[in-house]
């Protein structure tokens, strides 16, 4: 538990002057952080765990959070994000929400979105960018007409061999209204349980709530690793607990103390600058494994 107090959130931020400036420049692909924010890296993370079902073991999740559609990143990168994720032959698509720069680019991003293609689910959360100018019912109907399915104060179950996978997110912490026991209750039952907020906020936003402990593993964007980070520190993390919990909370693996994994990911656009530095773009391939398969 850590004695954090939240701060109010902000309208999220659009590229700023300076951002769309140093963007049209014709020549800034070769200034370094310009050249990062513009790349793609995949990420393959294995998550092992003695709790996972035995049918679960191997099952592949593509992540992809933060995409962030708009004056930054065009349709050429939405196109080539749905091949990337498509190419992954994963079995669920995850998306981690901030689809767009905004409610408009986010709304234009899922008419833009290629098909994708997964073996069991193309689930996804919304983020701050998604959510404060637009309502979550919009938000909703628009991921469903593009073939993702919510997961908004909601969960989606697969059972497999009588095994529950259970794959749930909240609304958004900063902008909407997350309902965290709401979740908590709908994953009783359930043989292993992801939880996919959009900002690692949420996680000690449901610990304050008595809710934070009915995960096993937790996907989450929102901090883009900073966007510039100088050996793993940000100086700015946007995390509404501050810069300290922002910086525990930045990119990577964690495991928590009470054996849940977290996975944070540095996500595949920017925001306000089309810069980056020590916080490449990425996306996620996802392996569950039981710790002990043969068992
Ligand atoms: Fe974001």
């Amino acid at each position: 538990m850590h004695q954090l107090k939240r701060k109010a959130a902000h309208t999220p931020h659009r590229p700023g002057r300076l951002g769309l400036w140093l963007n049209s420049l014709p020549h800034s692909k070769w200034i370094f952080p310009v050249y990062q924010s513009r790349q793609l890296y995949l990420v393959e993370n294995d998550v092992t765990s003695e709790k996972l079902p035995r049918v679960l073991h191997g099952l592949k999740i593509a992540y992809a959070s933060d995409i962030h559609y708009g004056a930054l990143l065009d349709d050429a990168r939405v196109k080539d994000l749905a091949e990337r994720l498509n190419a992954l032959e994963a079995d669920i698509i995850l998306f981690g929400g901030d689809y767009g720069e905004d409610a408009a680019h986010t709304l234009q991003m899922f008419k833009k979105l290629p098909p994708l293609k997964a073996k069991l689910a193309v689930c996804g959360v919304i983020g701050n960018h998604d959510r404060a100018e637009a309502t979550a019912q919009e938000l909703i109907l628009a991921m469903e007409k593009c073939g993702i399915t919510p997961l908004v104060n909601s969960t989606l179950t697969l059972e497999m061999d009588g095994k529950k996978l259970c794959i749930c997110a909240t609304d958004d912490l900063s902008h909407g209204d997350p309902a965290f026991r709401e979740v908590k209750e709908q994953v009783l039952g359930a043989d292993y349980v992801i939880f996919a907020p959009h900002s690692p906020d949420a996680l000690e936003a449901a610990r304050e709530e008595g809710a934070g402990d009915f995960y096993d593993l937790a996907l989450c964007g929102h901090t883009h690793g900073g966007q510039v980070a100088i050996f793993g520190f940000a100086p700015y993390t946007a995390s509404l607990y501050g810069e300290r919990y922002g910086n525990m909370y930045l990119s990577g693996e964690i495991e928590e103390d009470d054996g849940a994994q977290i996975i944070i990911s540095n996500g595949v656009g920017t925001t306000w600058m089309p810069v980056r530095v020590g916080a490449p773009p990425q996306y996620h391939l996802i392996t569950l494994r039981r710790a002990r398969p043969e068992r």
